[in-house]
């Protein structure tokens, strides 16, 4: 007699699938933090300073008040008393240091800083009144330029955030005797200016002020839970009187990793006017705050005659503000990519007079493996070695500078079948490329690496009284999918149709997230939504065990499988207990469990995590104008596994037009002498266009990694944007033997 068969759920780890809140953000039905309409509504407009560093002597606000409409006008005279913790405030990401105090006393410490708040009932009546405050100041001297401080430059201090954001190891082997008896060397500069995150939707938040005192808030953020941390903190409110809510977000990039001023003046504003109080940013003032700092990088390779890379010096000057150490990887890549014994690295800070910077689309990681890979084509060159060749010679799978093992390393897949798919072998060394017209054509290839971060985070499962599954966590996304592939995960894990899972998302008062950001959001809440579902599966299965007949026996757990909302006893296919019967057994009573995922130090500590990539790009260089087109690119990523390869293939293909902005559109130009962002408007802050966008091609490689997490899951995103931008820099040496070092490139460094 022949078995019934099991049903097969399609898998949904793995399969493609569009975001679930697609329609909703591209028919406009997508609410974001400025769009909710709740009554009588306050809008708070933002005065910034027009002085660079100094001191507030008196502000006239008679004109500003006159103006219709206007409630009530918010500084540092007339700040309202906060509570107990009175701005001692902080946040998951801070950097080292002293936090930005809005409103906190009369003194200016850098340009644009936000002095005062016009709320009004309309935001023209707000923003014309603002434009009418008279502030007079004392003006001090200042200092914004990083190369004439270099002399300046000091260690960051360590903060919490240096656990993602690890500090340099120290100097290891011999690096000045083995760069001394190196056979080729190559030494250079990389430097870059500041650059600004950008998103589409401004800076925003509504807070709503309950008729308890409570406050519901709708902010621009990429962590509900984290703001709603920060604003407990700041007003000495209990965390249960403060939810954040923030289901979409226009675009993140980082720059709301961090609460933002304008959240904390929403705040201010509805607690001391108990009203309900709408700040938003315009675009110049997303300017005002956090952006990718200027910085300039000192390089130092020598390789053998045989290729092998032996002695590195990486050397970064960063800015930072005078009161936050903000600090990023920048020179810990060299090491990890390549089994270079001889290393001394430097990472240093030079304090001005600007705002702190941020983190910004693969912070640290997209700097200096910018660097490290241009120099890696500029030894290559000297050796007259192929650059590809050149990499797989110094390929390691051990993380030299920790030397741990990686817990998974597919980065010479990514070389091989991005080449292969490119066209590698069609290149021609540096200098003896085809024209096409008047374009100078040319090939460039480049690595990536970025950190596999894992942390904790909860989530709860729930089996509804229809026995349908409810995911909740608090977590938020700024579009890259996450709502879905937690759904996808879910699904997998209980058996159950993608549309029979509904996840809740987005809500503080749902379990703690961490900020999404990192390309961890997928390893980390995911674990922890694997985790929930699975406790959820066993205290079903725990009933199923009890049911009336014992129908399952004495089956175990591993003796069922959970499939099409059954359980279905693997021995015998034919017994299977709908979800349903479960419910109806427990009273109609939903069952729900919750779970805190923390990842298992021991097991991963021993291993170096990181994902890579591998971008290969053709260029065609105008040879009369300078003009860089980046015709195609391919990138390969080994990630671990892909959860759903549509919007993966999309996160990697919005990393690789960041990397083209990074090598040739993006820059904050500062003027030295007002000490302040002169760009700061989308018409003159560059940022790729569908007209700079090519053919772009991506290729996933398969990674198996049991070490990371249960999922096998390294994140995406950031690390397809470090390996274009190097790439794009490569592949203009090719085609015109020009040594990029400054970027965005130029016209005139063509
Ligand atoms: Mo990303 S810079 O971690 O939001």
């Amino acid at each position: 007699m022949s078995q019934p068969t099991l049903p097969h759920t399609q898998a949904e780890i793995g399969r493609p699938r569009r975001r679930i809140v697609g329609v909703q953000k591209v028919t406009g039905q997508a609410t974001y933090a400025a769009e909710y309409t709740p009554d009588d509504l306050l809008y708070g407009y933002v005065v910034n300073a027009t002085i660079t560093r100094g001191t507030i002597t008196g502000i006239d606000e008679r004109a500003a008040r006159e103006i219709e409409g206007v409630v009530e006008i918010i500084h540092h005279l007339r700040r309202p008393k906060l509570g107990y913790f009175d701005m001692q405030y902080s946040d998951i990401d801070a950097p080292p240091g002293s936090p930005f105090r809005p409103f906190y006393d009369a003194e200016i410490q850098f340009a644009e800083q936000p002095i005062a708040l016009v709320v009004a009932e309309t935001f023209e009546a707000a923003r014309y009144a603002a434009s009418l405050v008279e502030v007079t100041y004392d003006k001090a001297p200042f200092d914004v330029d990083l190369h004439k401080n270099l002399d300046t430059a000091r260690k960051p201090k360590k903060g919490i955030d240096s656990i993602l954001k690890p500090m340099p190891p120290d100097d290891y082997g011999d690096f000045d005797g083995a760069y001394a008896a190196a056979s080729a060397t190559y030494e250079g500069e990389v430097y870059h200016r500041s650059q600004h995150h950008n998103p589409l939707e401004m800076h925003a938040t509504i807070t709503v002020y309950e008729a308890d005192g409570k406050l519901t808030i709708y902010d621009k953020t990429q962590g509900t839970t984290n703001s709603q941390i920060y604003i407990s903190g700041v007003f000495g409110m209990k965390m249960s009187d403060v939810r954040v809510i923030a289901p979409f977000v226009g675009g993140g990039f980082g720059s709301g990793l961090r609460p933002q001023y304008q959240l904390v003046m929403s705040v201010m504003a509805a607690l001391h006017l108990q009203r309900n109080v709408c700040v938003q940013l315009d675009r110049e003032q997303m300017y005002t705050f956090g952006h990718r700092p200027e910085t300039l990088q000192r390089l130092r390779f020598g390789a053998s005659a045989d290729g092998k890379l032996t002695a590195v010096s990486h050397e970064a000057f960063a800015e930072t503000s005078r009161f936050e150490d903000y600090h990023e990887a920048v020179v810990n890549h060299a090491g990890m990519l390549y089994p270079v014994e001889n290393v001394h690295l430097e990472y240093k800070l030079v304090p001005l007079d600007r705002y702190s910077p941020l983190d910004m689309r693969a912070p640290g990681g997209l700097t200096g493996v910018l660097a490290v890979e241009t120099v890696m084509d500029q030894l290559a060159d000297q050796l007259g070695m192929d650059p590809l060749a050149f990499r797989l010679k110094n390929y390691t799978t051990t993380d030299v500078s920790s030397g741990k093992p990686y817990s998974s390393k597919e980065l010479r897949a990514c070389y091989e079948q991005a080449a292969e798919r490119f066209g590698w072998d069609q290149r021609k060394p540096t200098g003896k490329h085809p024209q096409r017209g008047n374009r100078l054509v040319g090939h460039g290839m480049a690595s990536g690496i970025w950190d596999a971060i894992m942390l904790p985070a909860k989530a709860t499962a729930r089996l509804t009284t229809e026995g349908k599954l409810l995911i909740q966590c608090a977590l938020n996304d700024c579009g890259q999918g996450a709502y879905t592939v937690m759904s996808q995960i879910a699904a997998d894990e209980l058996g159950l149709p993608f549309e029979d899972v509904t996840f809740e998302y987005a809500d503080s008062k749902l379990d703690a997230s961490p900020v999404q950001g990192g390309s961890f959001t997928t390893g980390v809440v995911g674990s922890a939504v694997k985790a929930a579902c699975f406790a959820l599966k066993d205290k079903i299965f725990h009933l199923a065990q009890i049911l009336d007949g014992f129908p399952l026996g004495d089956a175990l757990l591993p003796d069922v499988t959970f499939t099409g909302g059954e359980i279905v006893l693997n021995a015998d296919p034919s017994v299977r207990i709908p979800f349903t019967d479960i419910i109806a057994f427990n009273k109609g009573k939903a069952l729900e469990v919750s779970k805190t995922n923390v990842p298992n130090p021991f097991k991963i500590k021993k291993y170096a995590r990181n994902s890579h990539a591998a971008s290969f790009v053709e260029v065609e260089v105008d040879a009369q104008l300078g003009v860089v087109y980046v015709t195609r690119a391919v990138t390969a990523v080994a990630a671990g596994r892909i959860m759903n390869p549509q919007t993966a293939r999309s996160q990697i293909l919005g990393g690789m037009v960041w990397g083209i902005g990074m090598a040739l559109r993006e820059e904050t130009l500062l003027d030295r002498q007002l000490g302040k962002f002169m760009n700061t408007n989308l018409a003159e802050y560059h940022i790729p266009v569908h007209a700079d966008i090519g053919e772009l091609d991506v290729i996933f490689v398969e990674e198996k990694d049991e070490i990371i997490n249960d999922l096998g899951v390294k994140g995406l995103g950031e690390v397809g944007t470090i390996s274009m931008a190097p790439a794009i820099a490569n592949a203009i040496f090719n085609a015109t033997g020009k040594v990029m070092t400054q970027f965005p490139v130029k016209l005139g460094d063509l």
